[in-house]
């Protein structure tokens, strides 16, 4: 029996990893369009994509990045200028994608371009604060889906959403964490709305990674202007120790956490663009597949704990 079992298991594992490595045809006809490759993430994708063979249009928010993308990758892959926050600078873009990729249709759509500071605790920020993150991550990422769709649904093609797992686990304050909520309950109803038009949508949810979003002076930068900026009542119920045990916790996590390996996410990527068999969710790093995403299943007690266990006290806590 325990040998019929072994084999069945067996024989799962080796079909599974056949079905994985199954990729579409034609790459080098399919178009894919990305935001935010000057950096990171979007990148190191436009360059991998390109070294495939696939069409890469790649959008940039700076003409360096531009520039600097162009002068590494072949003559296959076109750069445009696109600010995810601006509907001008969408419609522009749309146009631009609609005369590359003819009547072929938009294979794929990479939703990567995103910002996360201010992070801090929530009592510190203003709406100005939230509205910033939310324009790029969740408003401009669902601007640029609804421009490019018609174009995706000709080629029954795929959305490629970058999510996180803050999206699936709140565990820090500022705008990022309800950004990626939002797109995790964007990209849901649209996977089921879209399906009948032979588009997927993937959702990429990594954990800790090192790019210059999670840069460690800039973030600390940005941490010690924020809290200038508090107004005197709240800073006195928090305190001076708080923040300082704070910035020395947000130093350690930035310092430690974040891995340098990004092909763990751009991989995902790809396999959600060129596999014939895309996963809706990509849990990409060690500690999304095997700290946050199972924490996030468990009771919110427990979260909690797990989450504030080691957090510093503020001045007034009863
Ligand atoms: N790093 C992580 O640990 C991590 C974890 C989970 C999810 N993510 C997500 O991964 C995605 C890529 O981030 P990353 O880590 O690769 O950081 P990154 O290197 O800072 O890349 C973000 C990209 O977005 C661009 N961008 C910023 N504002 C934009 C706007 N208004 N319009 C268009 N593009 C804009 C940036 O351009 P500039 O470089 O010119 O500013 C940059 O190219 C983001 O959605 C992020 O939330 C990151």
């Amino acid at each position: 029996m325990w040998l019929y079992l072994a084999l069945a298991v067996l024989l799962y594992f080796v079909i599974r990893s056949y079905r994985e490595r199954q990729q579409v045809d034609n790459l080098r006809e399919k178009y894919v369009f990305i935001t935010g490759c000057d950096s990171g993430f979007g990148n190191q994708l436009a360059r991998q994509l390109d070294a495939q063979g696939l069409r890469v249009l790649a959008a940039c928010l700076t003409q360096k990045g531009a520039q600097e993308l162009e002068r590494l990758t072949s003559d296959r892959l076109k750069t445009t200028l696109l600010d995810v926050t601006s509907t001008e600078s969408i419609e522009a873009a749309t146009i631009w994608v609609k005369e590359c990729v003819g009547n072929k249709g938009l294979w794929g759509l990479v939703n990567n371009a995103g910002i996360a500071y201010p992070v801090s605790p929530n009592e510190w920020l203003t709406k100005e604060d939230y509205i910033k993150v939310l324009n790029v991550n969740l408003i401009g990422l669902i601007d640029v889906t609804l421009h490019m769709l018609p174009l995706v649904k000709k080629a029954r093609g795929r959305v490629v959403n970058m999510s996180s797992i803050v999206g699936r686990l709140s565990t820090m304050g500022g705008g990022y964490c309800p950004s990626k909520y939002g797109v995790e309950a964007f990209s849901d109803s649209l996977r089921r709305e879209i399906h009948p038009f032979g588009v997927s949508v993937a959702i990429i949810e990594p954990g800790y990674f090192r790019t210059s979003m999670t840069d460690i002076p800039k973030n600390l930068e940005i941490l010690e202007q924020q809290w200038i900026k508090v107004p005197e009542e709240i800073k006195e119920s928090y305190g001076r120790p708080y923040f300082d045990a704070f910035y020395e916790m947000f130093k350690y996590n930035l310092a430690t956490r974040c891995c340098t390996d990004l092909y763990m996410v751009t991989d995902c990527m790809q396999h959600a663009l060129i596999s014939k068999y895309p996963h809706t969710r990509y849990s990409a790093g060690w500690d999304s597949r095997w700290i946050f995403i199972p924490l996030s299943y468990l009771p919110t007690s427990i979260i909690d704990f797990v989450l504030t266990r080691s957090a510093p006290k503020p001045a007034q806590a009863l």
